[in-house]
């Protein structure tokens, strides 16, 4: 095939055939196709679009180059849970339990933290001992024992998608829907998993900042799951503000497994429950009222957690760190910062408090970077609520005291106050099945 041809029908807004489009991404994951045209490619693709069929044809393609997981040594329906990545997001340390303890099987490969935004991977290696790093063996026999395991992306996933996100990073192409529906879900096909709900961030601290882009995502995602043969939905959910109190990585565990335990933040246990839920619905357990009681009973009555520790012991953790929270790392630095006025907290910008996290060591600022597990923020007050000038707004964790000073001007800077109360956004912006 004559790339060059290609190129020419996508410059000129002409749809890509199949064929064509495996030719391509087939071309990135090898190396066939030179760089320049393949980010040639990528803007006309970026101008022009995709339309629902190429974009279905370029993801599957995408999935296909590497490694596709196989999930057939693992009985019963595979489950898995995206989202599209925000600042204080655990729900995958209380969704994948919950979805284990009502008997679907979570076999699932998580990220690491990206810019602003965390991973579960960082968050599940704050726990001593605990291995993200599993042979497909022992993969597949974890999640047949517990119900659930969480790994990191491993072997040869997706190598289009790595190239091509390379290029599009540097070729101002990131931001087409086409493109970010068939990079997420070309993992998630390749993941292997039957069924699998999408948490699609919306606000200032994910990829999509308006309602509108994030509609349109969920809706390019759930396509291609439906053109796949998979089972996908995809709940919109508020990320203006952090999710939760806790950001960081340890910290993050921390709360999570306080909702486990019946406690925590409401609106954490709020967006897990209805991710949860929705995913058993896609996995046929009931009504969306029966997989609502479902899971809550799953979470109340203590068998989600019971998973947790199960999975946290499988894959070589101590879960007497999970058992007694004090155990997990301790910040050496403690700082609890002061609101500089009076009046309602109007505005949290997540993606600014993200990164006052990275400054904080709890991020990387390349790619070789090490984590400091410790470190994070505690969340004291949040958008919507009325402070007093000298009250406490949050506790500061890190290594090096040198780093506060930064850390509190940039946080400080990521809030607005007024004296009348903000109109808040719903938590849950609604379903796109
Ligand atoms: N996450 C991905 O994996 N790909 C994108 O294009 C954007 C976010």
């Amino acid at each position: 095939m004559d790339f060059l041809s290609i190129l020419r029908k996508k410059r000129d807004g002409l749809p890509l055939t199949k064929e064509e489009l495996c030719f391509f991404a087939n071309g990135a994951a090898d190396g066939s196709i030179p760089l320049y045209q393949l980010s040639a490619m990528l803007m006309a693709m970026y101008l022009n679009g995709l339309d629902a069929r190429e974009t279905a044809d370029l993801t599957l393609a995408m999935a296909h180059s590497g490694d596709m997981a196989d999930l057939s040594g693992i009985d019963g329906v595979k489950g898995d849970k995206h989202s599209t990545g925000g600042v204080g997001d655990k729900t995958t340390l209380i969704v994948a339990p919950v979805a284990a303890a009502c008997g679907v099987k979570m076999a699932k490969m998580s990220g690491r933290g990206l810019g602003h935004t965390g991973g579960t991977i960082d968050k599940l290696e704050s726990i001593p001992g605990f291995q993200t790093s599993l042979s497909r063996e022992k993969f597949i026999s974890v999640v047949n024992e517990t119900g659930l395991c969480v790994v990191g992306a491993s072997g040869d996933l997706c190598p289009a998608d790595k190239e091509l996100y390379a290029l599009r990073d540097v070729t101002e192409t990131v931001s087409s829907i086409p493109l970010i529906a068939s990079s997420i879900m070309s993992k998630k096909l390749a993941g292997g998993a039957d069924c699998i709900v999408l948490d699609v961030k919306c606000g200032s601290g994910a990829f999509m900042k308006t309602e509108a882009e994030a509609r349109k995502l969920a809706a390019a995602m759930v396509e291609i799951g439906k053109r796949a043969g998979r089972r996908v939905a995809a709940v919109l959910t508020n990320m203006d503000l952090p999710l939760g109190c806790a950001v960081g990585n340890a910290v993050e565990v921390q709360e999570a497994v306080a909702v486990l335990n019946g406690k925590g933040p409401d609106d954490l246990r709020t967006v897990a429950l209805t991710l949860a839920s929705t995913l058993l619905v896609l996995c046929g357990k009931g009504t969306k009222e029966a997989c609502e009681a479902m899971a809550r009973e799953a979470l109340d009555s203590g068998k989600a957690k019971q998973a947790f520790e199960r999975m946290v012991e499988a894959q070589g953790g101590d879960a007497d760190y999970i058992r007694d929270q004090e155990r997990l790392p301790k910040a050496k630095v403690s700082y609890t910062l002061q609101a500089p006025q009076t009046g309602y907290i109007t505005v949290m910008d997540a993606e600014a408090i993200g990164r006052v996290c990275v400054l904080l060591g709890a991020g990387r600022h390349t790619k070789e970077d090490a984590i400091d597990p410790a470190a994070g923020i505690l969340l004291l007050k949040k958008t919507g609520d009325f402070v007093k000038s000298g009250e406490p707004l949050a506790t500061l964790l890190c290594e090096d005291e040198a780093l506060l000073k930064e850390a509190e001007r940039a946080f400080l800077a990521a809030l607005r106050f007024s004296d009348t109360p903000p109109e808040l956004i719903p938590l849950i912006l609604g379903t796109v099945e």
